[in-house]
């Protein structure tokens, strides 16, 4: 059996849980499940840091007990992964009991191996990082993190003789290209460790913190932070007895930001060699979340709630966006425009309307029952040659972390089924050939490419995934063994069922909106009255009746062909029609009675004005307008007199 054991850092519980902290953890959630989905026996920890001064400071700040403030803020972040469907096995906290015992075993351990040593130290103490820093790391003597000038402190401590480590990490490191990922951050630590290192200071004196974990061996001190949070990965599988642990161990993966790259990198591998255990497989390390370039945390004041997303996006479409927006490695910069403009493009068109296309088509041709397929032509092969070599590609970028890449593969692949939907026309065949059996393979090549597509988006979007698997009348389990091996697994004569749509289109904010409004507000504070106002807009109208030839240029109007027409569903006067000019979209037209069998119109080309802002009518999204003539016969089309490429301008 193959293991995977993946962790998240433990999160300190001073601050509520934002879109930094739900990063990380939807990233261990989601390579947990694609590991599992891989045959794997998958364990996934995640949890809160509770001791240290920045605790301390946090429930004072709150007037409230440490206990009782620790206890409300894991709380939270216990309640926050349910909302973005991250499924954790294990969530650990460092007070407790156990935790306390297996942090005191460690210590003892390394006591007595003689890696610990009492000594005075003077050096420069940074409160908010709760450790000495160097000269040399400080950015014009103050600290890199807070932008503070460390304290100079001299006292007694306890020191874990790290230094002796040095060379067996570099060599480790070295030996070891996988060990931290991306590449940036292994060099970034194999440069730090070109110089030598400083033994770690591993005690506070119980005079100046007591919310800690004491020293079994000197009850007059309290474990530094770092050393008490990393022990938790040796908790959680409980090191140092058991199967549990041993199983476990040797497949263990930290996923981390950048920010507490040296502790992980560094302290741990080193702590971990003084009592013999090896280090851990794999380190992957993040950039940061950024709101106009400044990294997001509750310090800066500019966090985004996950809550917040989730409610407006959706689970899956939070999922998806925060997988899809950040090259792992790299810091991205968050903007809510950006992943509306990502959900409707990628989710609301690109997949939700290929789904619902299929589906719909599915009813239309053959009632919702899958067909028999019949010999499949070249562009068949070629797609399902599409779905089925899309997996070596996928394993990979998913083994590395590479999501926005593994993402964008997928896409490539609907977009392609997409494409071949529109060459091969089922409609058309349909109205060649009720009962075609092209018609039968078509439609099958699509239900079975839309099986591997909710297969292949799963560890990213497992509810989404789940739905079309239900609709296409499959067990969910179904999804966990991964048969992306094999194509023509769904059953012929299955029914299939009718699903809602996926992904609603979101508007886009106007961001100057509240802008305008102030200047509206503004220009009418200075009117003297509302009848002046009225009069004055007159006034301007007639002005403008001539309009001058830019303004007519800002007008796009395209020669359009019309792929599909249906009645709108929610009124009679409207029909909903798809069109291509020369990308595909859906636009809503009045034109229901000039047309009562809309099916006429497929094949027609018309013209369209195609920059208008989208609006939703009647519950449809609009991306456009028609042209047409009204007169007291009726309605009439506008076209071009001898066919055009759709998409062609008017000029
Ligand atoms: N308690 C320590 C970790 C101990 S692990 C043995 C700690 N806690 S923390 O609450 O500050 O969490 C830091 C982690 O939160 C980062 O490494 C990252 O996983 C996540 N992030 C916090 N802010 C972030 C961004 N702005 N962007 C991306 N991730 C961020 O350090």
């Amino acid at each position: 059996m193959k293991y995977f054991y993946i962790t998240t850092p433990i999160y300190y519980v001073n601050a509520e849980p934002h879109l930094g902290h739900a990063y990380t953890t939807l990233v261990a959630d989601v390579e947990n499940r694609f590991h599992k989905m891989c045959g794997e026996d998958t364990f996934f920890l995640t949890g809160t840091d509770e001791h240290g001064d920045k605790i301390v400071q946090a429930a004072q700040k709150e007037g409230m007990e440490p206990k009782e403030y620790v206890d409300r803020i894991s709380k939270m972040f216990q309640e926050a992964w349910p909302l973005l469907n991250i499924k954790p096995d294990h969530f650990i906290r460092t007070t407790d009991p156990e935790h306390i015992r297996t942090v005191q075993y460690v210590l003892n351990k390394v006591y007595e191996s003689g890696d610990i040593a009492f000594r005075e130290y003077e050096g420069l103490y940074c409160f908010g990082c709760e450790r000495f820093y160097m000269e040399r790391e400080l950015i014009d003597g103050k600290c890199p993190d807070h932008g503070t000038e460390p304290v100079r402190l001299k006292e007694k401590n306890y020191f874990f003789l790290m230094s002796k480590y040095q060379d067996w990490l570099i060599d480790h490191i070295k030996k070891n290209p996988d060990f931290i990922t991306p590449e940036r951050y292994r060099n970034e630590v194999l440069s730090f460790l070109k110089e030598p290192l400083d033994d770690l200071c591993i005690s506070r004196p119980t005079s100046r913190l007591t919310w800690g974990i004491p020293l079994p061996f000197d009850e007059n001190f309290v474990t530094y932070v770092w050393f008490d949070a990393l022990i938790n990965y040796l908790t959680a599988v409980g090191y140092p007895d058991g199967d549990e642990f041993k199983k476990r161990w040797p497949a263990v993966e930290h996923v981390i930001a950048k920010d507490i790259l040296k502790p992980h990198a560094i302290y741990w591998p080193c702590m971990l060699k003084a009592i013999g255990v090896d280090p851990p497989r794999r380190i992957h390390v993040h950039g940061y979340w950024q709101i106009k370039d400044q990294k997001m945390s509750k310090s800066l004041g500019n966090v985004i709630k996950p809550k917040d997303l989730v409610d407006t996006f959706g689970v899956d479409a939070t999922r998806y966006c925060l997988l899809r927006e950040m090259a792992f490695g790299l810091d991205a910069s968050f903007s809510q425009k950006a992943m509306t403009i990502r959900v409707n493009a990628d989710l609301a068109n690109d997949l939700g309307n290929l789904v619902s296309r299929i589906i719909t088509m599915l009813y239309k041709y053959r009632k919702g029952v899958v067909p028999q397929p019949d010999d499949y032509e070249s562009i068949d092969r070629e797609l399902i040659s599409s779905a089925l070599s899309l997996k070596g590609q996928w394993l990979n970028l998913m083994e590395e972390f590479s999501f926005h890449r593994a993402l964008s593969s997928i896409w490539e692949f609907i977009n392609k089924v997409n494409k071949y939907i529109d060459t091969v026309a089922p409609w058309a065949l349909f109205k060649e050939d009720k009962d075609s059996l092209r018609l039968n393979t078509v439609l099958y090549v699509m239900l079975e490419s839309l099986r591997f597509i909710a297969i292949y988006i799963y560890p990213v979007m497992p509810e989404t995934s789940e739905k079309i698997f239900d609709a296409l009348g499959l067990n969910k389990s179904e999804i966990l063994t991964k048969n992306l091996t094999y194509w023509q697994l769904l059953p012929v004569g299955s029914k299939v069922n009718k699903i809602k749509p996926l992904f609603p289109r979101m508007e886009l904010e106007d961001k100057n909106k509240d802008k305008k409004n102030k200047i509206e507000k503004d220009k009418s504070k200075k009117k003297e009255g509302k009848k002046m106002e009225d009069s004055a807009d007159k006034a301007d109208k007639k002005d403008n009746e001539l309009i001058d030839i830019s303004l007519f240029q800002k007008v796009d109007l395209r020669v359009a062909q019309i792929i599909d027409a249906e009645k709108h569903p929610n009124a009679d006067k409207l029909l909903k029609l798809k069109v291509k000019c020369p990308d595909e979209r859906t636009i809503v037209a009045g034109i229901a009675e000039a047309f009562p069998n809309p099916k006429e119109l497929i094949g027609k080309q018309v013209i369209v004005v195609s920059n208008l802002k989208p609006v939703k009518l009647r519950g449809i999204m609009s991306y456009g307008m028609l042209l047409v003539a009204k007169d007291k016969e009726g309605i009439h089309l506008t076209s071009v007199l001898t066919p055009a490429e759709p998409g062609t301008k008017i000029s």
